[in-house]
C-alpha cells in the first residue's frame, strides 16, 4: 500500500501519556519499500518530522506542527544459528513485549528480565531500555538503521558502534534526525541464563513458591511485579518513569548517605553512584501528590500519571515542581527520561 497522509490527527492513541495533542500532518510508514517516497515527499522535506514508535517515552506539551510518522515495520525471523545460540531480526515497528513472548515461547532466552516494557522494538536501543538487572544492550546484535540523509540507505551499527549507556544511545545523540532504526538483531540463547539478582525478583520467585526457576517463570516474575508498582497506560496515562535514577560524584554520594542511610544506591562507571529516584522523591512526601489530574503515582514516585484530562503543560510543570522539590532538599538535580515536545 502506497503510503497515505492525514491532515489534523488527533494524537491520544498515539502517546501512552493520552495527551490530546493534535499532528498537521500524520502517516504510517508500514513498509520501508516506501521508505525512499516518504524522504522526498513536500511534507517530509518541509519538516519538521517525528519519528513515532510506541509513544511511550513522550510528552507532547502541545500541537505537534509538521508531519508525524508512525513506524509501523512489522515482522519477526530467525537469521541463523551458532552453537546454543540464536540470532533474532526484529522489525521496529514490532511491539516489544509481544516480541519478548514470541522469543520466550520459540525457547530463545535472554529478555524474560524486559517483559511488560511498553513501546516498540525500534525503540529499544534508543534509550538502551532497561529492567531488573538487564539492559537491551546486553542481548543485543546490531541494528539496522535507514540513513535519513541518504534517501534511506541501510546502515548496520554493531552494538559497540552504539554507545550505549544508561538509558542512552547515539540515538539519542550524533545520530538523532539521521539516522532511523528499521530493525534490531539480537543474540538470544536456547540456553537458559537466568538473572535474578534483583531483590523484587527474587522475593516474587519465592512469593510464587518457585525454586527452580525457568525463563518463564522470570517473565511471569517480572509482569507481576510490574503489574503491582507501574500503571497500565490503558488506564491510567504515563510514560514510565519519567526521570533517570541521577548519577552523583562518590563525594556527594557519601555525604547524602551520611545523611540518608536508607537512600537506595549502586555503583555507576568511574566510581560515581547512582541514586534511586524514587526514594528522593517519595522523601519529598510527593508520593500519590496531585495538582488537578496530573499526579505522582501512588505506588511507584518515579512515575508521572495522567488522571484523565490532564494537559502537557500542567504534566510539564508537575515534573518542574517535583525537581524543584528533591533540588531544595537533597541538591540533587533530577534528569527527564521521555522526549518533551
Ligand atoms: N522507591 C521508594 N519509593 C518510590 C519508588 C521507589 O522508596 O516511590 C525505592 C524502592 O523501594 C527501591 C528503589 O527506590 O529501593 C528503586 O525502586 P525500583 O526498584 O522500583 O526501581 P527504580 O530505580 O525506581 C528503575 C527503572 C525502571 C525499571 C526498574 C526495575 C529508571 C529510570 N527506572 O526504576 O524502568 O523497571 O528500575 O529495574 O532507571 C522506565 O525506565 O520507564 C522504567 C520503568
Amino acid at each position: 500500500m502506497t503510503l497515505q497522509f492525514r491532515a489534523d490527527v488527533d494524537l491520544r492513541p498515539y502517546n501512552t501519556f493520552g495527551m490530546a495533542a493534535r499532528a498537521a500532518h500524520f502517516c504510517q510508514l508500514d513498509n520501508a519499500a516506501d521508505l525512499p517516497a516518504l524522504l522526498a515527499h513536500p511534507l517530509y522535506r518541509q519538516g519538521p518530522v517525528l519519528w513515532l514508535g510506541g509513544g511511550s517515552n513522550l510528552l507532547l506539551t502541545r500541537d505537534y506542527p509538521g508531519l508525524v510518522v508512525k513506524v509501523a515495520l512489522a515482522g519477526i525471523r530467525l537469521l541463523g544459528e551458532d552453537g546454543d545460540d540464536v540470532i533474532v531480526e526484529a522489525a521496529a515497528g514490532e511491539n516489544w513485549h509481544g516480541f519478548v513472548q514470541h522469543a520466550l515461547a520459540q525457547g530463545w532466552f535472554g529478555l524474560e528480565n524486559l517483559s511488560l516494557i511498553p513501546g516498540t522494538v525500534g525503540a529499544s536501543p534508543v534509550q538502551n531500555i532497561g529492567a531488573y538487572g538487564v539492559e537491551v544492550k546486553d542481548r543485543l546484535l546490531e541494528v539496522v538503521c535507514a540513513r535519513l540523509d541518504r534517501n534511506g540507505e541501510a546502515l548496520t551499527l554493531s552494538n559497540a558502534e552504539c554507545r550505549f549507556g544508561y538509558r542512552d544511545s547515539v540515538f539519542k545523540r550524533e545520530a538523532a534526525g539521521r539516522l532511523l532504526v528499521t530493525a534490531v538483531r539480537f543474540r538470544l540463547s536456547r540456553r537458559a541464563d537466568l538473572r535474578t539478582g534483583y531483590g523484587d525478583i527474587q522475593k516474587q520467585l519465592q512469593a510464587d513458591g518457585v525454586d527452580q526457576p525457568t525463563p518463564l517463570d522470570i517473565s511471569r516474575a517480572v509482569v507481576a511485579i510490574r503489574q503491582s508498582k507501574l500503571p497500565d497506560p490503558a488506564v491510567l496515562g504515563n510514560a514510565g518513569s519519567f526521570f533517570k535514577n541521577p548519577v552523583v560524584d562518590a563525594r556527594q554520594a557519601a555525604a547524602l548517605l551520611e545523611r540518608h542511610p536508607q537512600l537506595p544506591n549502586y555503583p555507576a562507571a568511574d566510581g560515581r553512584v547512582k541514586l534511586a529516584a524514587g526514594w528522593l522523591i517519595d522523601q519529598c512526601g510527593l508520593k500519590g501528590y496531585r495538582d488537578g489530574d496530573a499526579g505522582v503515582h501512588d505506588k511507584q514516585a518515579l512515575v508521572l500519571v495522567n488522571h484523565g484530562q490532564a494537559t502537557g503543560a500542567q504534566m510539564h510543570a508537575l515534573a518542574r515542581k517535583v525537581q524543584g522539590s528533591v533540588s531544595e532538599k537533597f541538591g540533587v538535580a533530577l534528569e527527564p527520561e521521555p522526549l518533551i515536545l
